[in-house]
């Protein structure tokens, strides 16, 4: 069946400290965006991309994707969340609907395949994310003290795509934030209305470039994908 997928880009990317915003930054012959829809693209299942932009955004329609009819834009909101939602809203009646962020342009094609395979058995959905490999402190409240080692085994980094049923997805963002709730992925609007979607372990250079020191890194990794 048909997927489509979201792809928030509406963001300005101020940890970046970029003259431009980081999705735009390019590695290779490629800015971060492309490869971040171009990673999705790849597989045959996803046939349609909605990219939500900021409504001063100029620099989309520079891009050659521009004219790639599987892609369609919407205007994203304050935060991401309001952006993810103005991409749904665009979907129409598709079934399920993966989300990933512009700016992880590191997803791998088996990634992606064994998260669009939970759709066979869950009717959830799931997220990719990266088991922590640190051992990791909980502070004393308020304090640069540690109160305690916090349990390694159960802790994951969320990363991006995310992929539930466009209907569910929809409610629970909405409802979230109707509520007021800290919604920074999809999966935490699920959370918020009481569902367990599942965790579908993924590479960990699935980064999201988010720091000047990042943007190597990716460019790396981008190397090793293409090999
Ligand atoms: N995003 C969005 N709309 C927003 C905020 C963020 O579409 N209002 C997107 C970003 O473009 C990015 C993804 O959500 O692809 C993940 O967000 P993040 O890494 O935090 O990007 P920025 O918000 O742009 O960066 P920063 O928080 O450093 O300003
Ligand atoms: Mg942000």
């Amino acid at each position: 069946p048909e997927i489509i997928a979201v792809v928030p880009a509406a963001g300005i990317g101020s940890r970046m400290l970029s003259e431009c915003p980081k999705q735009y930054l390019t590695i290779g012959t490629q800015t971060i965006l492309e490869h971040s829809i171009a990673s999705l693209l790849a597989h045959p299942a996803v046939t349609r991309v909605i990219v939500a932009l900021s409504d001063d955004d100029v620099q989309f329609q520079q891009l050659a994707i521009a004219r790639d009819r599987r892609i369609t834009t919407v205007t994203g909101g304050r935060q991401r969340a309001d952006s993810v939602l103005a991409g749904l809203q665009a979907a129409g009646d598709a079934e399920w609907v993966l989300v990933h962020d512009a700016a992880r342009p590191c997803l791998h094609a088996d990634d992606l395949a064994r998260l669009l395979a939970i759709a066979a058995t869950s009717r959830i959905g799931g997220i990719l994310a990266a088991p922590v490999r640190d051992t990791m402190k909980r502070a004393e409240a308020g304090k640069e003290a540690i109160a305690h080692t916090v349990e390694r085994e159960a802790l994951w980094h969320a990363l991006t795509p995310q992929f539930f049923p466009l209907d569910l997805l929809r409610t629970c963002l909405l409802r979230a934030l109707h509520d007021g709730a800290i919604i920074t992925d999809e999966a935490s609007a699920l959370e918020h209305c009481g569902y367990h979607p599942e965790l579908v372990a993924g590479r960990s250079d699935n980064i999201k470039v988010t720091r000047p020191e990042d943007l190597a890194l990716a460019a790396f990794y981008l190397t090793q994908l293409h090999k």
